[in-house]
């Protein structure tokens, strides 16, 4: 299944170029969809101004690519960020975080207009959750944010040897069936210790280009 699911990924990191304003300060997620994108970005000598990275690893592909790397601070707004979820709803709410850079994920799709979501098909489900509900605490309180959950009759696990680029940890959370995203972020949003909830439910995806079988379907 890999190379067909690398072949999806190729699909759509291509067709988000179209949703690329040329000229535009761009948001670039994480991961490997969004690595097919800024490929395909480089590849189509699609010229944009530069991008606003979440992530050291997107950072260095983007420059690889002579593409300029924009501090977020130096932005006010952005046209469009384009990244990946590792779940997705028909209402374009997410689970992200897999890749443990959810913290920056959500400043940089909140400074965006548009979020558009690139996911091969694998990624769209009913109900958000049986991904593992990344969490990103502040050390000190793992253990209370944990016991938090527990009461939720979630099952969080901290994820060995991971520190983010923000020095912080992170918590997988097992078991929740999330069926009002929305009120479940702002509810965890407010346990102090969290930094951020990998439910993308206020930024949530406005456009998802999933890549299928029958090529790309567009969610709007
Ligand atoms: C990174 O923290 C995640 O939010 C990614 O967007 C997610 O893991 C998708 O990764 P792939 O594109 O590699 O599936």
């Amino acid at each position: 299944a890999a190379p067909d699911v690398a072949r999806l990924k190729a699909l759509v990191g291509e067709a988000a170029l179209a949703y690329v304003p040329p000229g535009s300060v761009v948001g670039v997620g994480t991961g490997s969809t969004v690595n097919a994108f800024i490929d395909a970005l480089a590849r189509a000598k699609h010229v944009i101004a530069g991008a606003v990275s979440s992530s050291q690893a997107s950072s260095e592909r983007l420059r690889g690519h002579g593409i300029p790397v924009i501090d977020a601070n130096d932005v006010e707004t952005l046209q469009v960020y384009i990244d990946g979820a590792d779940e997705i709803d028909a209402s374009g709410c997410m689970i992200k975080g897999g890749g443990a850079a959810l913290t920056r994920e959500k400043i940089v799709a909140d400074l965006a207009q548009r979020f558009v979501c690139i996911a091969d098909g694998s990624k769209l489900v009913d109900v958000l959750g049986r991904f593992p509900l990344p969490v990103e605490v502040i050390p000190m309180a793992a253990a209370q944010v944990a016991r938090r959950f527990v009461a939720l009759g979630g099952r969080p696990a901290l994820r060995a040897g991971v520190v983010t680029d923000n020095g912080g940890q992170i918590l997988d959370v097992h078991g929740l069936a999330i069926t009002d995203p929305a009120a479940l972020e702002a509810e965890i949003n407010q346990w102090p210790g969290v930094v951020s909830v990998g439910i993308f439910a206020r930024n949530r995806a406005n456009v998802c280009l999933l890549g299928t079988a029958a090529g790309v379907r567009t969610l709007t």
